[in-house]
């Protein structure tokens, strides 16, 4: 791990642009600022994340971003040793701001540079406390574009044991809120539906429960809530939102019980916007008691897209001497 380091992280992968400033003092690692500009708004009018309109936002508020970050930290671009920025995965025109706006700075401060992978952030967003770190860690990573269990061995080393095999967990939250006419971003608006809803009222199928592998799929899942809709059309807006979620949370779970006996990890860690579900937290949190291993959640802010998780991950990198650009389908390895 770097040492006695400052970075200014740097995130624009989909709709939120952000800037934060991260510390390292003798290995207690500190978030000095953490700001986050949030486009939400703007997209819940479309129902979606329309990439042009998201480039031309973060184009816009990125250098103001950048300044408050390191306003807010109390420093200078003098104080800054090393940028680090996300690469991909995401969407390539959001990408491409931020890559460039990091490299930018970079020449122009002559500062390196870390390229990090996005899910390697939400990975890390867990990690950032003055706790010891036991490998192997298992982390289950449930966002909008990604669900996967992946396998840490020791720091960057990545082994993606399990991932779906469609849509990704928060795009099955995201077009169910779309069925029952629930704003943009769908995860939240059903968490909320959910509330004074009964999980019990209709029993969604568990897609791949039964399978021996630690894959997903939740396509079928979304599928039986749209032919349910369609079969009732006076169904209960608040039973529909309750029964999908505790169909699709029981899924990870149960996926991630399985992962727990065969891998035996010291550490459960949860990264992704979807972390943010108190069900899915509460449930998890259940788990590691109930198989005695140690599961740490990011803290609040870090959970959904933000620059800190990024900071994070670049304190166990070394800068790039490579030139590089952002990529869309970055994968983690
Ligand atoms: O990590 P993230 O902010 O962006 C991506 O990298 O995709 O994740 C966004 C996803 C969206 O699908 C959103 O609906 C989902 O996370 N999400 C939630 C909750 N909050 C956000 N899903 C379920 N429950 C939530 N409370
Ligand atoms: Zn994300």
């Amino acid at each position: 791990m770097m040492n006695n380091t400052t970075i200014l992280a740097i995130e624009s992968s989909c709709d939120e642009t952000a800037a934060a400033v991260v510390k390292n003092n003798n290995g207690i690692i500190s978030i000095e600022s953490n700001v986050i500009a949030s486009q939400a708004d703007i997209h819940a009018q479309y129902g979606g994340v329309i990439p042009e309109i998201a480039a031309r936002n973060h184009s816009t508020n990125i250098i103001p971003v950048i300044k408050q970050a390191l306003t807010e930290a109390n420093v200078s671009h003098e104080n800054i040793n090393t940028l680090a920025v996300t690469q991909g995965p995401g969407l390539m025109a959001a990408l491409h701001v931020g890559v460039e706006t990091a490299k930018a700075l970079a020449y122009a401060w002559e500062k390196p540079i870390i390229p990090i992978n996005h899910m390697e952030g939400h990975i890390y967003s867990s990690l950032a406390s003055e706790k010891k770190i036991d490998f192997p860690i298992l982390a289950l990573l449930v966002s909008g574009g990604h669900t996967q269990l992946v396998l840490m061995r020791k720091h960057g080393e990545y082994d993606i044991i399990g991932e779906t095999m469609d849509d990704a967990v928060g795009e099955a939250f995201d077009k169910v809120a779309k069925m029952l006419n629930l704003p943009y971003p769908g995860g939240p608006s059903i968490e909320t539906t959910a509330q004074s809803g009964n999980a019990e009222a209709i029993d969604f199928p568990r897609p791949m429960l039964d399978s021996t592998d630690f894959n997903f799929s939740f396509s079928g899942l979304k599928t039986a809530v749209l032919y349910y809709i369609k079969d009732n059309p006076s169904y209960n807006k608040n039973d529909v939102a309750a029964s999908f979620q505790a169909a699709a949370i029981d899924v990870l779970i149960k996926k991630t019980k399985k992962a727990i006996k065969k891998h035996s990890p010291h550490i459960v860690i949860v990264g992704g916007g979807v972390a943010a579900n108190s069900l899915l937290r509460k449930n998890l949190h259940n788990l590691a008691k109930e198989q005695k291993i140690e599961l740490r959640v990011p803290r609040e802010k870090t959970s959904a897209d933000n620059a800190a998780m990024i900071g994070i991950a670049a304190m166990f990198k070394k800068p790039t001497k490579k030139s590089f650009i952002a990529n869309p389908n970055l994968s983690l390895k």
